[in-house]
């Protein structure tokens, strides 16, 4: 066990807190969605009842070591401000410049500042000035961001995964450090769901590479009852049964992988569905996400799918037969879409999954939902509140769902 935020001392202390504000903007860098800044208030408004001055860091986006004005925090300041009702300061330009070593200085007990962007600094990700990989010119940064305040909360779930100078080097440098609030929820959510599962456990894993979840699934078939596989995923393990897949997307490299883990499956007796049907085009813009104008769309017999055509959504069927299992399900996990959920036209499958999650919730199951699409689909299928937990991290809690460490929280001290 780690240290969670009510472990340590921080009354009155000086907190650096890291948080995960990679939060999407428009053209005109207005905030889209702000889940991930609303959710780290409540590790910011413990910190001001305990009189502590906060240091927030954060990221936005891959500037790649360089400042990028289009990624700079400066629009997060006045969110969160909002958000708390509460003043937020904000150096630009340079999280460890003069300036902002003065603005932190000088922060009083009770009083906010939001550091710039730390990846316009290569260190951040333990490169040095030549982009070169340099673990003691990350350390450096770590040690820079450190003294700046006396103890470190980790409340940037989203960043987990990333063994980066904020996230995990800067550790070693405070007095003291602990998860925040928002870690310690997901942490108990997504862990409780893998290791105290309410059974049946059913996870549904979707997206278009089987490739990016081998090691998902390979951990799951220990520890789930049902899996259920859809997007263009599951044109790779159709085809590795035989079945014709049209032009659908495939990784002709994973066919054996994909064989390999269904003859798993069927060793561990976990129950392993495909679709059975699909919604197929024979063109689709993947560019200007659309279904161009004369395409043909529509819905197979059966799981095999014509020469011409692409799988581009689940069928009816198929979401019958997930309706089965995830309605009898006492846990579920989701991470990824079941058709290309960016065109509206091919995300039916993936709202109708969402609804059928939240149905199951409603009975009494325990569903975790992470992953960019996943989380918008319950959102656009107005379910969001109805769900267990909607996790901030989409990498981190793959990572989390594959077995692997996460730095950002091996990095923490253990609970004494
Ligand atoms: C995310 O958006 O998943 C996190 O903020 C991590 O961002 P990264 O994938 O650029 O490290």
């Amino acid at each position: 066990m780690k240290k969670t935020l009510k472990d340590i001392d921080v009354k009155g202390k000086k907190v650096l807190v890291r948080v995960d504000y990679n939060v999407p903007l428009d053209a005109n860098l207005n905030i889209t969605n702000d889940k991930r800044i609303a959710a780290t208030l409540p590790t910011i408004q413990y910190l001001l009842e305990q009189n502590a001055a906060i240091i927030l860091m954060a990221h936005l986006g891959r500037p790649k070591g360089k400042a990028v004005a289009e990624m700079s925090l400066k629009p997060v300041a006045p969110r969160l401000s909002e958000l708390l009702g509460k003043p937020v300061k904000f150096v630009a330009g340079d999280a460890i410049s003069a300036e902002a070593k003065n603005a932190a200085a000088d922060l009083k007990p009770g009083e906010i500042l939001l550091l710039e962007n730390l990846r316009f600094h290569p260190e951040e990700e333990g490169k040095n000035a030549a982009g070169e990989k340099d673990k003691s010119a990350m350390d450096a940064f770590a040690k820079e961001l450190a003294s700046m305040g006396e103890v470190f909360v980790q409340d940037a779930f989203g960043t987990v995964h990333r063994a980066h100078a904020s996230t995990a080097a800067i550790v070693k440098y405070v007095k003291d450090a602990a998860a925040g609030f928002l870690v310690e929820k997901e942490l108990k959510f997504l862990g409780e769901a893998l290791d105290n599962a309410q059974r049946p456990f059913a996870a549904i894993l979707g997206g278009a590479k089987v490739s990016d979840k081998i090691s998902v699934i390979e951990n799951l078939l220990n520890k789930v009852d049902s899996v259920i596989i859809g997007g263009a995923m599951a044109y790779t393990f159709l085809k590795s049964q035989g079945i014709s897949v049209g032009t659908s997307l495939v990784e002709d490299d994973k066919l054996d992988l994909a064989k390999e883990l269904l003859k798993k499956a069927a060793e561990k007796k976990v129950g392993f569905l495909l679709p059975q049907d699909h919604v197929v085009a024979d063109k689709v813009d993947f560019v200007n996400k659309l279904v161009p104008e004369g395409a043909q769309v529509k819905i197979t017999e059966g799981s095999s799918i014509a020469d011409g055509f692409m799988g581009v959504d689940a069928g009816p069927k198929s979401i019958e037969q997930f309706a089965q299992t995830v309605k009898s399900a006492k846990t579920i996990v989701w991470n990824g879409p079941l058709g290309i959920f960016e065109i509206p036209e091919f995300s039916k499958g993936t709202v109708e999954i969402a609804k059928l999650v939240a149905q199951a919730t409603d009975s009494g199951a325990v569903s975790v939902v992470g992953g960019g699409d996943s989380v918008s689909a319950v959102k656009k299928a107005g379910v969001d509140k109805r769900i267990t937990h909607i996790s901030t991290g989409g990498g981190a809690s793959l990572e989390f769902l594959e077995g692997k460490e996460l730095p950002g929280i091996a990095a923490l001290p253990d609970k004494k």
